[in-house]
């Protein structure tokens, strides 16, 4: 059979923990490329790796395996010292040698992070990150933008991902390709005008790294066990501070909830299976990652076989997986990479 890619993308408001399940499949499953498309340097990804924290907003969060090829695609937005800072941060992982950027990538330039944060529409209705994300995709729509190409500190780093991309797939490596932010922030499906400034579905995120849909034989939606959200904009079946303070574990969830790019408050909800069906229908899910179950059910804090889960945690996968009609084949009972349940044959 031939090989084709694997995409992962977020089901909701982003932060569903795609950091930690990308970083799960690349060790896992040894992709010789993985390539990141997505909005740009407004995400924030954690990867626990060696022992630490990382907070990832360029590079793709499959660094962890240190012989993978990691790709930008061109419909990423690259900030220049975000991502020049990032690859030293991560410097024990190598990344600076197997690091590429697209020459055609927009680039982010210190006027678009002043017209983000200095936009009262955009920083107090939509409660964007500031990073000048959407004014350096409106001047790419433009035709007015700088693209990797112009910048001399990227130089070393430029290439044609999607040529990259389509002879790794066309040679049967294996390639993993990862989405950022979530379904219910794309500026076409999502809670418009409370959204990102571009499309964040699994076919957005194809054309971001330039490879075409009959490349893809599996799409992974991840979806936290709860819903959070940060940023302006309705959440359905928000809990109020009320209902927080009087349950452990929703205190506890509320305590862990902040951004990691702008460290702000994230709102809570309980699952949202009218926003899930349609996520899970929009992105074409072959299979979902479930995460963060340990904190709805701590009995499972850690645990790594599906047998293992109390009686509660499996019904409540099952209903999941029931009412979406997609298979749970990743389970996240950590924020570490070995408190994994991988069902996948
Ligand atoms: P975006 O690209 O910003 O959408 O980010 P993301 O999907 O990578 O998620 P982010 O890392 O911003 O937030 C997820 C948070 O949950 C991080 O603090 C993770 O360390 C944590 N996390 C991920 N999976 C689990 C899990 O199964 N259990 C627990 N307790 N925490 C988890
Ligand atoms: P922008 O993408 O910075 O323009 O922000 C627009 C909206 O998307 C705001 O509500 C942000 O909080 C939200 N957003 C953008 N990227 C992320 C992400 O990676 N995780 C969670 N929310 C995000
Ligand atoms: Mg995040």
């Amino acid at each position: 059979m031939v090989k084709k890619a694997t995409v992962v993308v977020g089901g909701a408001f982003g932060d569903e923990g795609k950091g930690k399940m990308i970083s799960y499949l690349c060790l896992k499953d040894k992709p010789d490329i993985v390539a990141r498309g997505g909005v740009g340097p407004n995400a924030g990804h954690t990867v626990i790796a060696k022992g630490e924290k990382y907070g990832i907003r360029q590079t793709p969060s499959g660094f962890p395996n240190e012989k993978a090829r990691l790709l930008i695609g061109a419909g990423v937005l690259v900030d220049t010292d975000v991502f020049l800072n990032e690859i030293k941060k991560l410097n024990k992982f190598n990344v600076d040698s197997r690091i590429g950027v697209d020459y055609r990538c927009t680039i982010i330039e210190e006027q678009h992070k002043e017209r983000d944060s200095g936009n009262a529409y955009l920083k107090e209705k939509v409660m964007t990150t500031g990073t000048g994300c959407g004014p350096a995709n409106e001047d790419r729509v433009k035709r007015i933008a700088k693209r990797a190409e112009n910048i001399p500190e990227l130089k070393k780093y430029l290439t044609d991902v999607s040529k990259e991309l389509n002879d790794a797939i066309d040679a049967g490596k294996k390639v993993l390709i990862e989405g950022t932010q979530g379904f219910s922030l794309s500026v076409y499906y999502g809670s418009y005008p409370f959204v990102t400034s571009k499309d964040t579905t699994s076919s957005a995120i194809l054309s971001d790294v330039g490879i075409g849909p009959t490349k893809v034989s599996d799409v992974i939606v991840v979806f936290k066990s709860y819903l959070s959200r940060v940023g302006g904009g309705h959440l359905e079946g928000e809990l109020t501070d009320e209902q927080i303070k009087k349950s452990e574990i929703w205190k506890k969830i509320h305590s862990l909830e902040r951004g990691t790019v702008t460290g702000r408050q994230r709102r809570i909800a309980e699952f949202d299976f009218k926003l899930a069906k349609n996520s899970v229908m929009i992105n074409g899910a072959t299979q979902i990652a479930l995460t963060c179950l340990d904190l709805l059910f701590p009995e499972c804090s850690k645990v790594t076989k599906y047998d293992k889960l109390s009686e509660n945690a499996k019904n409540y996968v099952k209903n999941i997986e029931e009412q979406l009609g997609v298979p749970i084949t990743l389970i996240s009972t950590g924020p570490e990479l070995e408190s994994t349940i991988d069902k996948r044959k």
